[in-house]
């Protein structure tokens, strides 16, 4: 399956991505987690994302674009991705169009993730995430077993910089000018499917499963096996 997911901050884009990859066996390719490696390593390029990303603005298209064709070519991607965070404008959408078509792959489908301001503020407020393997908790909605450690890993967790206030009202601000036309440039397509992301994760995951089966999802990953 080839599978996109578009939602504000904190519609839980990653959250979702992650078990849909799994149900799928395909790839979860969050561009975020790309530039949060970068940003570890050092390099030149992790110094500049770096900048963008902790004042919640979005890092050049050409930089994502080239991230998302070198992740393509990596083996656990031939079966299929979830992407996650990515196209976030209509830039990257026409480039992962041309990417696909050059490719001779198809879109599945597109998940827009709706999701209210008050919700989205308490859920980053309190999100924690591994730095290590990348796990992401919420100190009230989903906890990890020992406060401050992954369970995962063992490792310790910690707030994203760009989950303060100011930047999380920052990153909405972007998400509505910049990634918002992409609802209209997936809808013409045909491929938009849309959910309340302001479920918890279990109901949502349900609301998932049934849009699955009417649309034949579930069909197409178990002859994929
Ligand atoms: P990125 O890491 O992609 O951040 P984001 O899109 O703002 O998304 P989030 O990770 O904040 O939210 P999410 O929707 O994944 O929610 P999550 O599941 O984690 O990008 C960071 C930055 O990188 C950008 O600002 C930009 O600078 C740059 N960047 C990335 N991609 C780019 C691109 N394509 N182009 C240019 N720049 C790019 O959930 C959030 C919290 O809520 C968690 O604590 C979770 O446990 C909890 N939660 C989730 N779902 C539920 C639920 N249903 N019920 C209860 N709690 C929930």
């Amino acid at each position: 399956m080839r599978i996109v997911m578009i939602g504000p901050p904190g519609a839980g884009k990653g959250t979702h991505a992650k078990i849909i990859s799994k149900q799928f066996s395909a790839a979860h390719i969050a561009t975020g987690d790309l530039l949060r490696i970068k940003v570890q390593d050092g390099s030149e390029i992790g110094k500049r994302a770096k900048a963008v990303m902790d004042k919640g603005e979005l890092v050049p298209d050409t930089m994502v674009i080239e991230m998302i064709k070198e992740r393509f070519h990596e083996s656990d991607a031939q079966k299929g991705f979830v992407l996650d965070g990515f196209p976030r404008t209509v830039e990257q959408a026409e480039a992962l169009d041309a990417l696909l078509k050059s490719l001779r792959l198809k879109l599945d489908g597109v998940i827009n993730m709706t999701v209210s301001e008050a919700v989205v503020i308490r859920r980053l407020s309190g999100r924690r995430v591994c730095l290590k393997c990348g796990a992401s908790y919420h100190i009230k909605n989903i906890p990890s077993k020992r406060e401050g450690i992954c369970d995962a890993c063992g490792s310790e967790l910690i707030q994203r910089k760009d989950d303060t206030p100011e930047t999380i009202l920052e990153r909405m601000r972007v998400y509505e000018s910049r990634t918002r036309p992409l609802i209209d440039y997936y809808t013409k397509t045909g491929l938009l499917q849309t959910v309340d992301g302001d479920l918890e994760v279990e109901p949502l995951q349900k609301v998932l499963q049934k849009l699955y089966e009417k649309l034949g999802w579930l069909k197409v990953s178990a002859s994929s096996k």
